[in-house]
């Protein structure tokens, strides 16, 4: 609609306008869009009031049902009837295709993601990264790039030297097998506390380190089950989640591959002596980058500067995500600066894509403190609550188990996804699973109720002949419209919460409009109804698909 209003201004005033010019009213009375005329009065020599009026005078256009000059304002009033039928026949035509584009033009956008640490729990703040990287892919997808979703797993570093002493001194084969991630993790937190009393516990750890990167087959059998074990607890909840990887190629993927990259520092003059390590400096305002210790053992840092010259190789990416917390900034902008000394300008094109803490109680989650969040855990909780919710609302639904997942997993989802990523979100099961409220399940449940007054209708062939368009239905048919343009905004802005927030807008919209709208009745408004109720089923489901969520045709 504004580009129709854009083109109708620029065959009155050419020249003078764009499209940023041109207003959306907050008050419906004020109309569907204002044009301000200040900036026209210089070129024009006249007051904007004048120019207004003139302006609203010649316009006549079937798109327009009236223009209103308002102090120097003209204010467009849109042919409701017209425009309903255009969005409302597009949206069914295009189906799920709604909203997509080609804007990025077949172009690679690497996206590191979720990457969590191997014998080490799932953490909330990597339930983030792998929902906030989810949605930013199918968004990038959806605008017309091609997104590569990888999971660096941290399956490398001197804790795995410490893992594997702790392993053999007071490890079980039968307990790992078991429980992997709780055994580990317990020796692993034994080891620390050993370490305190026995300091050669820190210096076999070490060396156990140091004869895994050297490729001993003993240790590294060893490490491989630990890996193999851990990967199998992530799978189950990715599996929940709906989330897949197109690689994942972890730290340890980099062990043999960071030699050249050292020995080109070196040739590059780049490297310098300090403690005993190796560094390179990157200016007064950072820390010196850390490459490789005195011991000879490579550093997070190291795997990641190799890890970006082998994405750019392998994908040759026109952009390279890294959506980790915002507390490792610092890490990803050494890196970056790395790269760039090294003379690779596609640095430029690496982005640090951050978010906020989960905190529980207004406090910080830490493994330490012993205050960490099973994912697991919290996702059957989740689940268990949703399925008590069916069995409350609606005990005959068919499917309750797969029903109360989606409705579970999504109250999370939804929850962490609502809010822009930078913020820090309150976790509180009991909140994100109201069926009231932006959470998930109101949205779904919006959706589900829409699906049933389709299916009550018993008809699929909606001729969308409109007369007559009511507040609540133009209020519905304007969002609708809006839809392809906040899509491209989520994607240029990397900022799902848009979505969130456009879906939590439609399905209010929705709401109002069936608490006051009778949209089976049998009148010549019937099938126009029916064709916007379909529309926002249309709409909402591919809006909850882009945030990683279904969108259940009964609740
Ligand atoms: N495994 C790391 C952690 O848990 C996150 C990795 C982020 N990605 C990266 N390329 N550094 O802190």
């Amino acid at each position: 609609m504004k580009q129709d209003i854009l083109e109708i201004l620029q065959g009155i005033v050419p020249e003078q306008v764009d499209e940023n010019m041109i207003e959306e009213p907050t008050y419906t009375h004020l109309g569907d869009y204002a044009f301000p005329c200040f900036s026209l009065a210089k070129v024009l020599k006249k007051s904007p009031v004048l120019i207004a009026e003139e302006i609203a005078q010649r316009i006549s256009d079937p798109r327009v049902q009236t223009a209103k000059a308002v102090n120097g304002y003209v204010n467009f009033f849109m042919n409701k009837p017209y425009f309903s039928q255009h969005i409302l026949e597009t949206i069914i035509n295009q189906s799920n295709q709604y909203g997509s584009s080609h804007i990025g033009q077949g172009s690679v956008v690497t996206i590191d993601m979720s990457s969590p640490n191997i014998a080490k729990p799932f953490s909330m703040g990597h339930l983030r990264s792998t929902v906030i990287g989810n949605s930013i892919s199918l968004l990038l997808e959806k605008s017309g790039y091609q997104p590569v979703k990888i999971n660096y797993l941290g399956d490398w570093g001197t804790q795995f030297g410490k893992l594997l002493v702790a392993y053999r001194l007071w490890g079980s084969e039968k307990k790992v097998q078991d429980a992997p991630i709780e055994t580990l993790l317990a020796l692993y937190i034994r080891f620390h506390e050993e370490a305190e009393i026995d300091e050669t516990l820190n210096d076999q750890g070490r060396a156990a380190f140091k004869s895994l990167e050297d490729g001993d087959s003993e240790v590294l059998a060893l490490w491989k089950w630990f890996r193999t074990e851990s990967l199998k607890e992530f799978q189950k909840i990715y599996d929940l989640l709906g989330v897949s990887f197109d690689s994942e190629n972890g730290e340890a993927y980099y062990n043999d591959k960071m030699e050249p990259i050292v020995e080109e520092l070196t040739q590059k003059q780049l490297l310098v002596k300090s403690d005993g390590a190796q560094v390179v400096e990157i200016g007064d305002d950072m820390p010196p980058c850390l490459i490789k210790k005195s011991d000879g053992a490579t550093l997070y840092a190291t795997r990641d500067i190799t890890a970006a010259l082998d994405r750019k190789h392998t994908y040759n990416f026109a952009k390279s995500l890294y959506v980790v917390g915002n507390e490792q900034s610092l890490h990803f902008k050494q890196i970056k600066t790395v790269l760039n000394k090294m003379g690779y300008g596609w640095s430029a094109s690496i982005q640090h894509v951050p978010f906020g803490l989960i905190l529980k109680d207004g406090e910080k989650l830490s493994t330490r403190k012993g205050n960490i969040i099973l994912l697991e855990r919290v996702l059957k909780e989740a689940i268990q609550l949703a399925s008590v919710n069916i069995e409350e609302k609606n005990p005959n639904l068919k499917n309750k188990i797969e029903m109360a997942e989606a409705i579970g997993v999504g109250a999370i989802i939804f929850s962490d996804l609502k809010q822009h990523r930078k913020h820090d979100i309150e976790f509180n099961l009991t909140k994100m699973l109201q069926t009231e409220g932006e959470t998930g399940p109101y949205i779904q449940y919006t959706c589900a109720r829409a699906y049933s007054i389709l299916r009550k209708a018993e008809t699929n062939s909606h001729d969308v002949q409109v007369n007559d368009v009511n507040d609540y239905e133009w209020v519905i048919i304007k969002l609708l419209n809006q839809f392809p343009n906040v899509v491209s905004r989520a994607t240029t802005s990397l900022d799902p919460s848009l979505i969130a927030k456009f879906a939590v807008d439609l399905a209010q919209s929705f709401n109002s409009f069936y608490g006051n709208v009778q949209v089976l009745t049998e009148d010549e408004g019937r099938n126009y109804r029916l064709a916007l109720v379909h529309s926002v089923t249309i709409v909402l489901k591919e809006a909850l698909r882009l945030l990683g969520m279904k969108a259940p045709q009964e609740m």
